[in-house]
């Protein structure tokens, strides 16, 4: 076992007794310190192993290091993506951003359940804003692809939500290397409706003249897609995502499906509240979409996995399965920063 992964077995108990936000506030500080000392960086490069040169591959034209990336809403505003290069992550999704900065929904709005490796969280876009993240961009570290999610404010109605991705889309587009539309998060409100197809099919050609406006054509989109589909709605969205013109799919964001509690945990998770659900337990839902949309997809649609992918042999089933990247978030807080490197090792 790695330093990094025994390191964390006794951290967690300790940042566990902290609330998800303020455990997550205080392990961003410290990344932050890390970051500003000399050398901090290389030193957690050591410490953590780099992606074995046999992992590189080529996907949507850009290159990765390796096809294991960090997904969306853990570094919203990419403070820390140094941090996460000298992890091992080949690529980091940034975001949610928002064009307008917004607060997010009230607090508590994240909740851990550390005994079936699931979060809930309804965190409602908290953002800084567009053009706050651009800016922060500008100096990201070389050899790390980034990808940039972007979503629509929450006072925006569903009717003039291509105005935001529009907006959010100018100010990111220039300082990554791909979009993600989060057209999928369970916590903003009608936000998923924009996945039928009489709604994406405009959304995608509008995007997709500003990238022309842009000339961006050769940067990827890629469309995030909800667990929750019927096969039917899943089989008419994929239809028009793969004639559209956009580059490829993310599957899965989290689901509003409480069934994946065990009866033990679910009375505690229903007084929760609203939001949505990832980890362990999301694995087979996410895997049942991932399946689905891959049997129907041409290979030059290329296809991120995310839902619940926790470990090496995950990750490899899901690239077995036709992905071509994997992405990882709940994991990552309940295993802690060794896993990255541990499932680099079992790739190889
Ligand atoms: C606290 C939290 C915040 C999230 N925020 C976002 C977000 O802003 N945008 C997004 O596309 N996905 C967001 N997600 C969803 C993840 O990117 C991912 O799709 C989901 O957690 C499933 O992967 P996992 O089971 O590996 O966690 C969030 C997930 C969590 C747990």
């Amino acid at each position: 076992m790695s330093f990094l992964l025994k390191a964390y077995d006794h951290l967690r108990p300790v940042l566990f007794t902290l609330q998800p936000e303020t455990a997550h506030g205080v392990a961003f500080a410290a990344g932050r310190v890390l970051q500003q000392c000399p050398g901090g960086v290389k030193v957690l490069e050591a410490m953590a192993g780099q992606p074995s040169p046999s992992l590189a591959r080529k996907v949507g034209g850009l290159s990765f290091a390796t096809p294991l990336g960090l997904a969306a809403g853990l570094d919203k505003g990419a403070e820390l993506l140094p941090v996460w290069k000298a992890l091992g992550f080949g690529f980091v999704e940034i975001g949610t951003v928002t064009p307008r900065p917004q607060p997010g929904n009230p607090k508590p709005r994240c909740f851990r359940i550390p005994s079936e490796g699931l979060i809930l969280n309804r965190m409602g876009f908290n953002s800084e804003g567009a053009e706050v993240v651009a800016k922060r961009l500008k100096r990201r570290p070389k050899g790390l692809v980034v990808g940039g999610n972007i979503g629509k404010n929450k006072v925006t109605p569903e009717e003039t939500a291509l105005e935001d991705y529009r907006a959010a889309y100018r100010w990111i587009a220039p300082e990554v290397d791909y979009i993600a539309l989060n057209i999928s998060s369970p916590n903003t409100p009608g936000l998923r409706r924009l996945q039928a197809p009489e709604a994406l099919k405009p959304l995608l050609e509008g995007l997709l003249h500003t990238r022309r406006e842009m000339a961006l054509e050769a940067q990827p989109i890629f469309v995030k897609l909800a667990p929750d589909l019927a096969f039917d709605e899943l089989d008419a969205i994929v239809e028009v995502i793969a004639a559209s013109g956009v580059e490829g799919l993310i599957a899965t964001n989290t689901t509003l499906d409480r069934g994946i509690v065990s009866e033990a945990q679910r009375k505690q998770v229903l007084a929760w509240g609203d939001g949505g659900l990832s980890g362990v337990g999301l694995k087979a839902k996410a895997q049942a979409v991932r399946r689905r949309i891959l049997e129907r997809i041409s290979s030059d649609v290329c296809f991120m996995a995310c839902g619940g992918l926790s470990d090496g042999l995950d990750a490899r089933e899901a690239l077995d399965d036709g992905a071509d990247l994997v992405q990882i978030y709940s994991a990552l807080i309940f295993q802690g920063p060794g896993l990255v490197n541990a499932i680099n090792a079992r790739l190889v």
